[in-house]
């Protein structure tokens, strides 16, 4: 079921989703939480820090596991989504950097690794699971197309997500073009998920979340089967909603 909150701006939604995210940090014995990169959880992440360091919100129990990585890209490059969360979070707050984990984007058998990372996140078991999602409805990169995949897995990118992503890159073509990514099932597995969106262009793969269908035109419409969602968007992502 999804419960859809719209919230006032991408500062009240950040706050709100920190909040939720803290609550199941504070109220769960050793949390492990979903993460995801793109603008979308940034806010959130620096509202987590401030919680870190303003009121001792403590990261030492928390394990994580983020939805995908893009093949070919390093850690230490400033694409890869394992700096990304370093920079964002990681770095800022007390977690056991060993208890942080992103699929290997530069492993030689993407196959095993996919295989692998998807056992990591099973016997994980994910409490919290916290999604962006694409102006093509993509959660993770499960792209839209005529059929998803279950387990944790490589995918080549729609050009609609290479259009939205490339302005991080030098150029176009500088930017891979496939991800390792946590399949549908992998992302179901989690007991609850929180996908936060803003702005106009995701006004329509939102107001999809709301109707009665599913499709795999926008993977994130699957969420509708999952018993526990909320959605928090601010005012411009959710302007399309009855
Ligand atoms: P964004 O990306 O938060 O940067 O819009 C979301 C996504 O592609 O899942």
């Amino acid at each position: 079921m999804i419960n859809i909150k719209v919230l006032k701006d991408y500062e009240e939604m950040s706050k709100v989703g920190a909040q939720v995210i803290r609550e199941f940090i504070e109220t769960t014995e050793a949390p492990v939480l979903g993460l995801a990169t793109g603008s979308s959880p940034e806010g959130l992440y620096a509202e987590l820090v401030r919680m870190h360091k303003e009121e001792n919100l403590d990261f030492s129990n928390v394990q994580t596991v983020n939805l995908d990585e893009y093949v070919g890209l390093g850690g230490n490059h400033d694409q890869s989504y394992r700096y990304f969360m370093n920079h964002h979070l990681f770095d800022h707050v007390n977690i056991n950097k060993e208890h942080t984990h992103v699929p290997n984007g530069m492993a030689e058998d993407l196959e095993q690794e996919a295989k692998d990372y998807d056992n990591l996140v099973q016997s994980l078991g994910v409490d919290v699971q916290l999604l962006g999602i694409g102006t093509n409805g993509h959660i993770g990169f499960n792209e839209p197309g005529e059929y998803l995949s279950a387990p944790t897995h490589v995918i080549a990118l729609k050009q609609s997500t290479i259009d939205s992503n490339k302005k991080y890159f030098e150029s176009e073509e500088a930017m891979p073009k496939t991800a390792i990514t946590m399949g549908m099932q992998s992302i179901f597995s989690a007991k609850h998920i929180v996908l936060v969106a803003y702005g106009e262009k995701k006004a329509k793969v939102i107001a999809e979340l709301a109707d009665n269908r599913i499709t795999t035109d926008n993977p994130a419409t699957l969420l509708k089967l999952h018993p526990s969602v909320l959605v928090l968007c601010d005012q411009e992502a959710g302007k399309l909603l009855k």
